[in-house]
């Protein structure tokens, strides 16, 4: 398992372009089952999740061939309509294969995800809804089976806010017959991403952007050519960076009417930022202030944020309370900033952040995807060496981070383990 070694503090001074969205990047791979065409994807991001994805399409199928940042996609002989245990267990997002796969096979088999770092994080609600539609759905030995002989359209309400489940009932709706209304459906930007990407394959999709999703299912869908929207949690991960290190950074090709409620926090806790269309100029070299937030569902505080936050503010002058709302037990790089020198204490869902503290290097463990870039911002910031170990979390969500982070003038080193 790879390490990082960072010897900090920095000041990041430069510009820095934003990669797709890898959470946009793997359902619009997935609804590549949903045709036998082919299907070209444009800005996708060069990320560990995207190249799980892309095995499990290969298996089922699929031929993925990649050129720079475009990836084509094409139905050989579908031979296997399933997402094996090796591979989802690495990738949660592999549940997206299940909607597309049964609605248009009758059939799929998706293993278990099993479980994860941040809480337990089940996909009963997208079950659920498979089976209002008509789907059967049995597990065996750790895979969800879903049979049906047709999917039809029904109307379903989310009990909680789901993005991954919004996004699997869009897709299997989309060739189910007739209408599907999806209530208390998730308004994410990839989750509009995704329906506008069905509607260029052809699919009937209204209510984009809002609650309430109404799909009129089509006997098939067509190829299509897409492009990925921005990364906006890679865009505000970089912006912390500039932040935490009171540099000077341009984000170029970044979409900042996706991350507002992280803009909004960053201007309350003192980031000066000039936001234009597509890209953020920022000067880091005021004074922090401590801010409060809870995490929620779009367009509220992304979960997927919280953590950089949690680093900028051991920096802030007073202390800082962040609620998480999402998931339980997504405090675990608290713990890792605490070795650091960070002040944190945890009392449930909400941590309180006393700053500022100066941060010195140590040796800390990655826990999942956005904590380990936590640990990263904070190692730029710290005095000395800092390892972070079990970066495998990092490159399934972010292109080149070490690569990107030097260009700026970051001391980085991947040590290959
Ligand atoms: C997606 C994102 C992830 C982000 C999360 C919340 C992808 C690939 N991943 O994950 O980066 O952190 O949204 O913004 O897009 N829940 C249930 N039952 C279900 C489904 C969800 O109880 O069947 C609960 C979850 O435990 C959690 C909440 O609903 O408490 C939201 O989870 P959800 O939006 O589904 O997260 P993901 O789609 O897995």
């Amino acid at each position: 398992m790879d390490h990082f070694r960072i010897v900090g503090p920095c000041r990041l001074v430069g510009r820095i372009r934003i990669s797709g969205a890898k959470n946009a990047a793997l359902p619009a791979m997935a609804a590549v089952l949903l045709t036998e065409d082919e299907v070209q994807l444009q800005n996708m991001p060069a990320v560990w999740d995207v190249e799980t994805m892309g095995r499990i399409l290969d298996i089922i199928g699929y031929d993925v061939a990649r050129e720079g940042d475009v990836a084509r996609f094409r139905q050989r002989r579908v031979q296997d309509l399933c997402a094996p245990y090796d591979l989802v267990r690495t990738m949660r997002a592999s549940i997206l294969c299940l909607g597309p796969l049964v609605s248009r096979f009758g059939y799929a088999k998706v293993s278990l995800p099993g479980g994860c770092a941040i809480g337990a994080r089940p996909v009963n609600l997208h079950l659920a809804g498979l089976e209002r539609m008509g789907a059967e759905i049995e597990v065996e030995h750790g895979y969800i089976i879903a049979r049906c002989r047709r999917l039809c359209g029904a109307d379903y309400t989310f009990e909680k806010v789901t993005v991954t489940g919004t996004e699997n009932l869009m897709m299997a709706a989309a060739l189910a017959d007739g209408r599907t209304t999806l209530h208390n459906s998730a308004v994410e930007p990839e989750v509009t991403d995704l329906g506008e990407m069905l509607r260029c394959m052809g699919a009937r999709i209204e209510g984009l952007g809002t609650r309430q999703l109404v799909i009129d299912g089509v006997k098939s869908l067509h190829g299509c050519c897409h492009p990925i929207i921005p990364d906006r949690i890679t865009t505000g991960t970089y912006l912390v960076a500039g932040a935490i290190t009171r540099g000077e950074l341009v984000i170029e090709n970044c979409r900042p009417s996706h991350l507002q409620a992280v803009l909004d926090i960053l201007a309350a806790a003192g980031v000066r930022m000039e936001v234009m269309e597509d890209r953020i100029t920022l000067t880091g070299n005021g004074p922090l202030r401590p801010v409060t937030f809870t995490t929620s569902p779009y367009p509220g505080f992304p979960t997927d944020m919280q953590a950089q936050l949690m680093s900028l503010m051991t920096q802030a002058d007073g202390t800082s309370c962040i609620r998480e709302s999402i998931f339980e037990n997504r405090f675990l790089h608290a713990m890792e900033l605490d070795r650091m020198g960070a002040k944190i204490r945890i009392d449930g869902n909400t941590a309180l952040v006393y700053g500022p503290r100066p941060l010195q290097g140590a040796t800390v463990t990655a826990s999942d995807l956005r904590a380990s870039a936590s640990l990263v911002l904070a190692a730029l910031a710290a005095k000395g060496e800092t390892i972070v170990r079990r970066i495998y979390h990092l490159d399934r969500g972010y292109e080149r981070m070490e690569e990107k982070l030097n260009a700026l003038g970051a001391t980085i080193e991947r040590i290959r383990a």
